[in-house]
């Protein structure tokens, strides 16, 4: 459905200002999979600026070249689209590696005087962006020493900072996460990241809403019966065990990529594309979702773990029996809950979310299940067997948007048949490739918060899903596993749509 004239290339992005970038947990499957392959895509993008530089941080030692010999074999491995040897010629020259413990004060001196050797070396100037992929528990301590040694001041040039997920465990673990970094960094410094913002089926929620005049009429409870969204995916913990058996998905995923996905669908127009205007319409939606007391949580909740079971023809291992997970755990690997936001435009409309792993496919999508019209003209006409209109969004893996419509079928009766009006992002032609964290990155750079959590939104998600962390603490899962490896997830699942007189779709 590209329109002849097809994508409006608008203005094409400025690279950033020079900088340094330093990563903490150098050598962790999040910088190795994703940050360089991303920052090698915004150098071919010519995003990056002329002048930057690397410097990894992790614990043991290695030199600058063993370092970038291996940022070299990982991006090699990892890249979205084949590697220019010319430009990573020039990137590679600019990575360098300090090692330290994050708790030692004299690992931070250390890395200011290689931040200032790098910075001459490669004329950056003062601008820094500290990116933590480490595990959680260093957050606060990594930003409280980077402080003591004056490596947040502003003085000479920008110091932001990016923090993975999961941003606090619970809203008290949030709220004091919050402050501990507050103490040292100003709000417009913290960049808390969110991947799913980062994907352009995510950023083009907006666009559709609210730059294409026929849908918003209709979007509210008048016109829309509810909303589903799922994200199902295949893999299972993946090695990462450990991790994962201490969150499970309502952490993982839910409060967080979920919420957003959320957020974007139900927010009000904000009153500008500035991050402030955009940042606090989702903060009020979370403000509108009222926190489940016990009996709600256990009629609109629904919780799993999945059992062995096939996955594209291969046996897979059931949840207790993966690497570095109790085998008595009651982690959840699948949830499924109805919410509802009480305002003047979603009153009375439910929103199903559901996520798990190890489900029979891949597949991320938001489902806008519009009411069914009067449809008495057409009782003689099969109308009853079709679906009212749905229009979907598709956030992965094919990037698109579909809308569900009613059609006549060729001959002389009047015979209703459902349609599909499709939009597909590949449409546009040749896409760039990107993995997802070129767009938060890039904004980091020039100071663009608008796809990040704010410190506010962090604590109302939380404020959501911490009654059914506590309530799912002091109740034993007696019933795990209750979903085979492949399949959509437990039965209860299903019952909570029936139960309303409603059904997931499950794509095929
Ligand atoms: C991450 C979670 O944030 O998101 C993972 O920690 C999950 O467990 C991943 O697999 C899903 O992201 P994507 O982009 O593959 O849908």
């Amino acid at each position: 459905m590209n329109e002849e004239a097809g994508p409006n290339p608008g203005d094409p992005a400025k690279p950033a200002d020079p900088c340094t970038i330093v990563i903490f947990g150098a050598a962790g499957d999040l910088t190795k999979r994703k940050l360089y392959p991303a920052l090698y895509n915004l150098k071919s993008y010519g995003v990056l600026p002329k002048d930057f530089a690397v410097i990894g941080v992790a614990r043991r030692e290695l030199s600058d070249q063993a370092y970038s010999q291996q940022v070299t074999e990982n991006v090699h491995e990892f890249a979205t689209g084949p590697v220019d040897e010319a430009a990573w010629a020039d990137f590679k020259g600019r990575v360098s590696f300090s090692h330290g413990e994050f708790n030692d004060p004299k690992s931070f001196q250390r890395l200011g005087s290689k931040i200032e050797q790098s910075a001459k070396a490669h004329r950056t100037g003062g601008n820094v962006l500290f990116y933590l992929a480490t595990p959680p528990d260093y957050f606060g301590e990594i930003i409280q020493q980077l402080g003591a040694a004056g490596l947040t001041r502003q003085d000479k040039g920008w110091r932001r900072v990016i923090i993975e997920k999961p941003f606090g465990r619970d809203l008290p673990s949030a709220i004091a996460l919050n402050q501990e970094i507050r103490s040292v960094l100003k709000e417009n410094q913290i960049f808390r990241i969110d991947h799913y913002l980062g994907k352009e089926t995510v950023q083009n929620i907006l666009v559709f809403r609210f730059a294409n005049g026929i849908f918003e009429p209709t979007w509210n409870r008048r016109y829309i019966d509810h909303v589903r969204i799922t994200v199902a995916e295949t893999l299972g913990v993946e090695g990462r065990g450990r991790y994962y058996d201490k969150s499970g998905v309502l952490r993982d995923v839910i409060q967080n990529h979920m919420f957003q996905l959320l957020a974007m669908v139900a927010m009000e127009p904000p009153s500008s594309l500035d991050a402030e205007a955009v940042r606090n319409e989702k903060v009020k939606v979370f403000d509108c979702i009222r926190p489940m007391n016990e009996a709600e949580i256990r009629t609109h909740v629904v919780r799993g773990q999945y059992g062995e079971g096939t996955i594209a023809g291969k046996k897979v291992p059931a949840y207790r029996k993966e690497h570095d997970v109790n085998p008595d755990s009651d982690t959840e690997t699948f949830a499924a809950l109805k919410l509802t936001v009480e305002n003047w435009r979603w009153a009375g409309v439910p929103f199903y979310l559901r996520s798990g792993k190890r489900l029979a496919l891949r597949t991320t999508e938001i489902a806008i299940q519009f009411r069914k019209p009067p449809l008495m003209l057409f009782r003689e006409s099969g109308v009853e067997d079709i679906d009212p209109n749905r229009l979907v969004i598709h956030v992965q893996p094919d990037e698109g948007i579909t809308l569900h419509v009613k059609a006549k079928q060729p001959g002389p009766a009047i015979r209703l048949a459902p349609v599909k009006l499709d939009f597909n992002y590949k449409d546009f032609g040749s896409s760039t490739a990107a993995n997802g964290y070129e767009q938060l990155l890039y904004d980091c750079m020039i100071g663009d918060s608008t796809l990040f959590h704010r410190a506010d939104m962090v604590e109302a998600a939380w404020k959501i899903a911490t009654p059914i962390l506590d309530y799912w603490n002091t109740q034993k899962a007696k019933e795990f596993p209750n979903y085979p490896s492949g399949s959509w997830g437990p039965e209860a699942a299903e019952t909570l749509l029936r139960q309303d007189g409603r059904r997931w779709f499950n794509p095929r």
